[in-house]
C-alpha cells in the first residue's frame, strides 16, 4: 500500500514537473523576445528572465492558459528604484502572441505611435498601456476591436481628435484616455457604451459642451473630465448617474450656470470636483443629503451665500477657497470631523479667532489654508497638535503669535503667514522648508542663514540680515 502511494506520488510530480518544463508555444516565444528586442534600456533587468530556451511561461510578467499560451503581459515598472523602467518600443511581433487577453505596460518610457499589431489579436479583451510615451493620433478604425472591455491609453502623448468609432466599442467597461494632448469634442457615440463604469478623459484639451447623453449610462461610477477645455452648463442627464456615481471631476474647465440640486442626490458620491470655473449663485441646499462625501472641491468659482447644512460625518478634504463666501465660522461638520486631512477656506469671510476653535481631530492634517480672512488669536496649538502638517498658509489675516513659540514640524514644506501681526525672531527651523513667507509682519531680529528671497522677509520691524540689509553692530 505504502509502495503505490509512493509511486503514484512520483507519478504525479513527474507529472507536474513535466508540465513546468513544457516549454511555452514557439510563436509566443518568439513574439515576447520580439517585444524585448525593442527594448533598449532595462536598467533593473525587468525582463532579464526573458532567455531563449526556458519556459515562456515563467518570464517575468508573463501569464499563461494552460501552462502553453501567453494570454497577458504584465510589466510594471519599479517605481522605487531609480531608472527601473523600460525604454524603447512595443515592437510589432507580439502579434504572435495569438492567445494575448491583456496587456499592461505601466509607467516605463515606451515611445512610438500606436501599436497597430493590436488589431490582428483576436482575443485582446484589456489594454492598458499608461504613462508611457506613446504618441500621434489615435487610430480612426479604433472600434474595430470590438471586443475590448478595457481600453486605457492614460497618460501619454496621444494627440488628434477622439475618433467617433469608438462608438463600436460597446463591450467597454473602462474607457481612459486622459493626461493626453486630446482635443476636439467628445464624440456624440460615446453615449453607445453603457456598459461603461469609468470614464476619464481628464487632462486632455478637449471642447465644446460636456454632451447630454448621460440617461444610457446605468453603470457608471467614475466620471473625470476635469483639466479640459469644457464650456457650456453640467447637462441635465447626469442626474441619471444619481444611484451609482462615486466620483465627477469637472474642474478647471470654463463650465457656467448654477450647480444642479440633483447632484444632492448622489448618494454614492465620495468625490466632486467642480474647482476653477464660473459657477454662479449659491450651492444648493440638496447638498446637506450628500451624507457619504469624502472630497468635495469648489473652490475657485463665483459661488454665493448662504452655505448649504451639511450632514456629513467624515469630510475628508474640502476646498472651498476664492468664491464669494462670507461663512463667518469654520463650519461645524468640519470642526467635527475626525478623519479630515485637507482643510481649504482661503478668502471665505470668515472672521474668527483661531482660539475659539476646537477641531475634533487635527492629527491627519497635511494641508490647511486659511489664507485671507479675518482670523485672530494663534495658530501655536494647532501646529503642536498635528504631526504631519506638509502646508500652512494663512497669509491675509490678523493671527498674532510669537513665531520662536510655533512648532515646525519635520514634514512642513510651505508656511505662509505675510501679512498678519506676527512677532518675535525668525527660527533657525525655517531653513527646512520649500516655500516660506514672512513679509509685513512685527518679526525682529537677525535671520537664520537663509536660501528665501528678500521678499519673504520685507515688511517686519527690525528684521536684518541676508537677504536684508546688515545688522547694525551694536556699540557703533
Ligand atoms: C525615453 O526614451 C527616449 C527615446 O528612446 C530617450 O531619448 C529618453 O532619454 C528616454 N527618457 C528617459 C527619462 O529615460
Ligand atoms: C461601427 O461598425 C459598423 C459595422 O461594423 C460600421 O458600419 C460603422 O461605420 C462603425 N461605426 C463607426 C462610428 O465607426
Ligand atoms: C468667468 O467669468 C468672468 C466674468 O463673469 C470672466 O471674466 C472669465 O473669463 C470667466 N472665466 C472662464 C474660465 O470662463
Ligand atoms: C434629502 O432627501 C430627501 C429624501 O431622499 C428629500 O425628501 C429631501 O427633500 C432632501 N433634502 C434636500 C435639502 O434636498
Ligand atoms: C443626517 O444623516 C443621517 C444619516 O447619515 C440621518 O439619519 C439624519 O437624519 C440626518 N440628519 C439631518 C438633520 O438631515
Ligand atoms: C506642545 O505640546 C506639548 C504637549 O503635547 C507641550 O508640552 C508643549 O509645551 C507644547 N508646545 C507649545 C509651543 O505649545
Ligand atoms: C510674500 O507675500 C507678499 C504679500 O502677501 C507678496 O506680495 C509676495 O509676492 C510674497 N513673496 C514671496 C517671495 O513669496
Amino acid at each position: 500500500m505504502k509502495e503505490l502511494l509512493s509511486l503514484l506520488f512520483c507519478m504525479l510530480f513527474l507529472h507536474s514537473f513535466k508540465h513546468a518544463s513544457a516549454a511555452c508555444h514557439v510563436d509566443d516565444q518568439a513574439g515576447l523576445l520580439g517585444f524585448k528586442s525593442g527594448i533598449t534600456h532595462d536598467p533593473s533587468g525587468i525582463l532579464s528572465s526573458w532567455k531563449p530556451g526556458t519556459d515562456c511561461c515563467s518570464w517575468n510578467g508573463i501569464t499563461c492558459l494552460d501552462n502553453i499560451r501567453v494570454s497577458a503581459i504584465s510589466l510594471y515598472a519599479n517605481l522605487d528604484k531609480p531608472n527601473g523602467y523600460l525604454t524603447g518600443t512595443i515592437s510589432p511581433s507580439l502579434v504572435k502572441v495569438q492567445n494575448l487577453d491583456g496587456i499592461y505596460v505601466h509607467d516605463h518610457n515606451i515611445t512610438g505611435p500606436f501599436p497597430g499589431f493590436l488589431f490582428g489579436l483576436p482575443k485582446l479583451k484589456y489594454i492598458y498601456i499608461e504613462n508611457n510615451k506613446l504618441s500621434g493620433p489615435l487610430p480612426p478604425n479604433i472600434g474595430k476591436m470590438a471586443q475590448l472591455e478595457a481600453l486605457s491609453l492614460s497618460g501619454n502623448q496621444f494627440s488628434g481628435l477622439i475618433p467617433s468609432s469608438v462608438a463600436n466599442l460597446t463591450q467597454l467597461t473602462q474607457l481612459k484616455l486622459g493626461n493626453n494632448l486630446l482635443s476636439g469634442p467628445i464624440p456624440q457615440g460615446i453615449s453607445k457604451l453603457t456598459k461603461l463604469s469609468y470614464l476619464s478623459l481628464q487632462n486632455n484639451k478637449l471642447t465644446g459642451a460636456i454632451p447630454d447623453f448621460f440617461s444610457s449610462f446605468t453603470n457608471l461610477r467614475i466620471l473625470e473630465l476635469s483639466h479640459n477645455k469644457f464650456s457650456g452648463k453640467i447637462p441635465n442627464s447626469i442626474a441619471s448617474l444619481a444611484p451609482k456615481l462615486a466620483y465627477l471631476e469637472l474642474g478647471h474647465n470654463a463650465l457656467t450656470g448654477t450647480i444642479p440640486s440633483f447632484l444632492g442626490m448622489f448618494k454614492a458620491l465620495d468625490t466632486l470636483d467642480l474647482s476653477w470655473n464660473n459657477f454662479t449663485q449659491t450651492v444648493p441646499k440638496s447638498f446637506g443629503n450628500l451624507t457619504k462625501i469624502f472630497n468635495l472641491d469648489l473652490s475657485h468659482n463665483s459661488l454665493v451665500d448662504p452655505f448649504p447644512v451639511m450632514n456629513v460625518t467624515g469630510i475628508e478634504s474640502l476646498d472651498l477657497s476664492y468664491n464669494k463666501f462670507n461663512l463667518k465660522q469654520i463650519p461645524n461638520w468640519v470642526t467635527w470631523s475626525p478623519i479630515i486631512y485637507s482643510l481649504k477656506l482661503a478668502k471665505c469671510g470668515i472672521k474668527m479667532n483661531l482660539n475659539d476653535w476646537k477641531p475634533k481631530e487635527t492629527y491627519f492634517y497635511d494641508y490647511i489654508d486659511l489664507s485671507y480672512n479675518e482670523i485672530s488669536g494663534s495658530p501655536v496649538w494647532l501646529l503642536n497638535k498635528t504631526d504631519y502638517l506638509v502646508g500652512f498658509w494663512a497669509s491675509g489675516n490678523k493671527l498674532r503669535f510669537d513665531l520662536g513659540s510655533l512648532k515646525i514640524a519635520g514634514t512642513l514644506r510651505n508656511l505662509e503667514l505675510s501679512r498678519n501681526l506676527v512677532y518675535g525672531k525668525v527660527p533657525k527651523s525655517v531653513s527646512g522648508l520649500k516655500s516660506l513667507n514672512l513679509s509685513y509682519n512685527h518679526l525682529c531680529g537677525q535671520l537664520p542663514p537663509t536660501k528665501f528671497p528678500a521678499g519673504a522677509f520685507v515688511g517686519n520691524d527690525c528684521l536684518c540680515g541676508s537677504p536684508l540689509p546688515p545688522c547694525k553692530v551694536k556699540g557703533k
